[in-house]
């Protein structure tokens, strides 16, 4: 798994992104569980995370939480369509193995209206640093638990027919690091009503 950056201020991102939550929802991804705490008074989650050992931590830090941290993979979610009012995702659509898989399982267990709360590391717009990306992403996944480096997700969220109600670019830990995922974006998603 990739660094998470908890130790040099990530946390606070953490924070910005379940304030984004209510209602009932999915995070995808949950590894650990280090966004529980930061789950607003009324919100229920569901967590789906694949690796044992992280899910297992995950059900530690859910004790006394309204959530339910299930083994599972963003691409097979196991509930009905138009179930939930947010999916949150917070490092995890860098690692998933098919984006758009993910994003239209994602799309189709969220309300029309629902919400989707993404903070990720994306492809850079200036060429030279995506570049730069590209070359790292031969090796980064391999050090990172399978985190792709040169994904533009931003882009594939809005094709899985999302449109952004609040969104961002950051550098992180800051515009002079080096690290291939730097480049990072918190948005709020939409689930676009049916056209017609
Ligand atoms: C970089 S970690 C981020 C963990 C957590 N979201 C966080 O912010 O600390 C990526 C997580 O995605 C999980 N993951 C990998 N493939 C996945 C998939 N196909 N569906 C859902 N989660 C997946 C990993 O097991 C890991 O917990």
């Amino acid at each position: 798994m990739a660094a998470s950056g908890d130790t040099i201020g990530f946390a606070e991102i953490r924070e910005w992104a379940l304030s984004r939550t209510r209602g009932t929802g999915v995070e995808i991804g949950c590894g650990d569980g280090r966004n529980f705490e930061y789950i607003p008074e009324g919100v229920a989650l569901t967590a789906i995370e694949p690796d044992k050992g992280l899910a297992a931590a995950a059900r530690e830090r859910a004790r006394g939480l309204d959530v339910t941290v299930v083994r599972g993979v963003a691409a097979r979610i196991d509930m009905p369509t138009a179930d939930v009012d947010f999916v949150v995702s917070t490092l995890t659509l860098c690692t998933v193995s098919s984006l758009e898989s993910s994003l239209y399982e994602i799309h189709r267990v969220l309300k029309d209206g629902g919400l989707l709360v993404v903070v990720e590391h994306n492809v850079a717009n200036s060429p030279s640093f995506a570049a730069w990306q590209r070359v790292a992403d031969s090796l980064w996944p391999h050090l990172s638990g399978g985190c792709r480096t040169n994904r533009d997700i931003v882009s594939a969220i809005t094709e899985a027919g999302f449109d952004a109600v609040e969104f961002d670019w950051f550098d992180f830990p800051s515009k002079r690091s080096l690290s291939p995922a730097r480049t990072m974006f918190k948005g709020v998603f939409e689930k676009a009503a049916p056209e017609g």
